[in-house]
């Protein structure tokens, strides 16, 4: 049976009505991942859920080890992945409070642990990544949103920008000129690690802030706090209702 993994990011430290059963520190021939995994039913359904950022959250983007996280959560029997990334917006349309199910994403990120296909296997791989996101399970977030009642917008770009810091205003006019939508920290290499592991992956932004140069003043993390704990209710009720479609009893 296909067992979902859900990847927390900012705003969703804890998966709120999660009733846990274990918890798993699995070993990876990458290291540890973020923190332990838990294993319970949420929507009715068993599910594995970790925070990326770790507990308590204080990994930055370019250090969270993807490769350990991914690694682990397959071998506890995930096949599917859903990412929870918060987001500046981009697009006129991407107003702080906004969900979007990206369809495309653009990768700016540099230095990070990329990938598992380094040769060791003995032979060359290239996956494809023409579509980064897996359709399938995309077009589940998203019918799940709808049925739901939840407003989560199908397609957008996901700028994947190295941070820690956030962007200038001329590198945010940039990726608009790229044609990203929104931009995040923590999109790639998760997507692509996925990818190679086989794992379907698709990913929730929320959108926490106007990116730089777009808003009023500068970018604090206590609006965006404030966006986060407005938000992560309905990103909860998402989840819960795709869990119930897809996976339920
Ligand atoms: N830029 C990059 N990452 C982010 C932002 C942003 O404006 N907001 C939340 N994550």
């Amino acid at each position: 049976m296909s067992r979902l993994a859900i990847i927390g990011g900012t705003g969703i430290e804890e998966l709120e009505g999660l009733e846990t059963v274990a918890a798993h520190n699995p070993q990876t021939p990458y290291g540890q991942p973020s923190r332990a995994i838990q294993e319970g039913r949420f929507g009715g359904a068993r599910v594995l859920f970790l925070q990326r950022h770790g507990s308590p959250a204080a990994i930055p983007p370019h250090r969270v080890n993807y490769r350990a996280n991914l690694w682990a959560l397959r071998s506890l029997g995930a096949s599917e992945v859903i990412a929870v990334n918060a987001v500046g917006g981009i697009a006129v349309d991407m107003t702080p409070g906004r969900l979007v199910v990206p369809d495309q994403l653009i990768d700016y990120t540099w230095g990070r642990e990329h990938t598992i296909d380094d040769g060791s296997e003995g032979f060359l791989r290239h996956i494809d990544f023409t579509e980064p996101y897996d359709r399938g399970l995309r077009s589940a977030l998203v019918a799940a949103a709808a049925n739901a009642g939840i407003d989560c917008l199908d397609g957008g770009v996901h700028g994947v920008a190295q941070g820690p810091r956030l962007e200038t205003a001329a590198e945010i006019q940039r990726m608009a000129g790229d044609g990203c939508t929104v931009v995040g920290m923590t999109g790639m290499p998760e997507a692509s690690l996925a990818r190679e592991l086989e794992l379907a992956y698709a990913s929730v932004c929320m959108v926490v802030n106007p990116a730089a140069g777009l808003g009023q003043g500068p970018i604090t993390l206590e609006a965006m706090r404030q966006v986060l704990l407005r938000e992560a209710e309905g990103v909860r009720v998402l989840l819960r209702a795709l869990l119930a479609a897809r996976y339920g009893a």
